[in-house]
């Protein structure tokens, strides 16, 4: 049985990852077919939201990971206020740089495999073709730097650590563009969309998917982790626009279609800048740990399928 211990239960990719753990040792998963779950590694989760532990407290960080003595640390929290960590640059940086340090220190004494996630926004969004693990960072707003500052502090602690960075998350829960479309859809005739940002839009259930791939096969042998520690791309195959994404959502989604504008990122201005180009090459991922996330459309089609009358 294998101890995992995941912050950031609420979350988009949290929440998936409850999912996940739950297929795999839920008592419903047992009930629902009839038939035991298939043989699963085992895991014991224990799984925190913010009152169960407050990111912005490094002591609270730790005494949660003394109490849980887990052999997986998965971090799912962050302050992903973009917009917002402009303007509350400290606050965002004790969570997504403060908070991964003490998982990570809390981890390299324990000699625990931590697992946590960044960002495109690491980048500025200059290249031409989608970014390599190894390219040039240089973010543009503080919730970038914050990230790369929470991957440097993981990396210098020498715990084994696997940063999945991943781009444009969405689901069917949470603060999203899906969700942010579908409901604009009900209130207007035509939404403006920007078309000049490139990205991969990428589900949270498939990273989720990815984690638990990512566990199932090192989770329970630590002799592996120095081979599968290391920084990661991790999004859906494919890249578009967040007005490609827009117009394939309403291709899926059972919703009226308004007509969608193409707008540039100077039409809608936001306190943070964003990165023009933000995809990223998942080779990587694929050639060392075998993880291959599904077509950004095809995703799509699956979530929306799964969707309510939305
Ligand atoms: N969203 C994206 O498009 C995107 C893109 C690239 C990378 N990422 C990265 O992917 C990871 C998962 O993102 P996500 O979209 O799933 O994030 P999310 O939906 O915003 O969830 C973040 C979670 O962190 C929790 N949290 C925030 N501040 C906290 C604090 N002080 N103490 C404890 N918990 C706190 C939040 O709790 P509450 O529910 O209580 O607020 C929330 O449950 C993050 O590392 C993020 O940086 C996300």
């Amino acid at each position: 049985m294998t101890r995992v211990l995941l912050f950031g239960r609420n979350g988009q990719v949290g929440g998936e990852i409850m999912r996940q753990f739950g297929q795999r040792t839920g008592a419903n998963a047992v009930s629902r077919a009839g038939v035991p779950p298939l043989p699963q590694p085992a895991y014991e989760l224990t799984a925190l939201d913010r009152a169960g532990c407050d990111l912005s407290d490094p002591d609270a960080v730790h005494a949660a990971i003394v109490r849980a003595k887990p052999q997986v640390i998965v971090n799912a929290a962050a302050w992903t206020a973009v917009d917002r960590a402009e303007a509350e640059p400290d606050a965002c940086h004790r969570i997504n740089a403060g908070a991964p340090a003490a998982m990570a220190a809390a981890a390299r004494d324990r000699g625990a495999l931590l697992v946590h996630y960044s960002t495109d926004y690491v980048f500025d969004g200059s290249a031409r073709r989608p970014y390599r693990e190894d390219d040039p960072v240089a973010p543009l707003g503080a919730y970038g730097r914050s990230k790369l500052e929470g991957e440097q502090a993981i990396t210098a602690t020498g715990c084994a650590a696997v940063i999945l960075r991943t781009s444009w998350i969405y689901g069917l829960s949470g603060h999203n563009f899906l969700r942010t479309m579908l409901r604009l859809a009900e209130e207007r005739e035509e939404i403006g969309v920007v078309d000049d940002q490139w990205g991969s839009p990428t589900w949270s259930r498939s990273l989720a998917e990815a984690t638990l791939q990512v566990l199932d096969h090192h989770a329970h042998d630590p002799s592996t982790w120095p081979q599968v520690a290391g920084l990661y791309h991790a999004t859906a195959a494919g890249s578009t626009s967040w007005l490609g994404f827009a117009s394939a959502i309403f291709r899926h989604a059972a919703v009226r279609a308004p007509r969608l504008r193409a707008i540039g990122t100077a039409d809608y201005p936001l306190p943070a800048p964003r990165p023009a180009w933000s995809v990223l090459d998942c080779t990587r991922i694929e050639s060392r740990l075998g993880i291959v996330l599904q077509r950004w459309d095809d995703a799509l089609a699956r979530c929306l399928a799964k969707a309510p009358a939305c």
